[in-house]
């Protein structure tokens, strides 16, 4: 379900219920005509990232939360769940982070009608 933003050009789509991801766990979630997206629970806090792996086609939605970060479940690489950028090899290039909003008990992002 999309939501139309009245402040800006971008769209806020919901992804999940707050409950549905565990603390320190991800949860994959796939919405039409989009890749896929990991929604990640750490100290109450969520954050939001292409669940694709930039070094290769795993799920770090599969991978190990370790604070903000997650751990790729192939090889390893590590990216900060904050900026995107990758911290550990054999990753380097960045995957795309969310600007995440947790509103009545659901988890939202803020993205450009433009981004698929
Ligand atoms: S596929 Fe993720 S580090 Fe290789």
């Amino acid at each position: 379900m999309e939501r139309q933003s009245v402040t800006d050009s971008s769209v806020e789509l919901r992804l999940c219920r707050v409950d549905a991801v565990e603390e320190g766990e991800a949860l994959r979630v796939e919405i039409d005509g989009r890749p896929p997206l990991a929604v990640y629970h750490v100290d109450g806090e969520f954050f939001v990232s292409d669940d694709t792996c930039s070094h290769g086609e795993a799920s770090l939605a599969e991978g190990s939360v370790d604070g903000a970060e997650v751990e790729c479940p192939w090889h390893s690489g590590k990216f900060c769940l904050r900026t995107g950028n990758a911290v550990n090899f054999p990753a380097v290039t960045p995957i795309r982070v969310y600007p995440t909003i947790v509103r009545d008990g659901e988890v939202f992002i803020k993205s450009n009608q433009e981004q698929s």
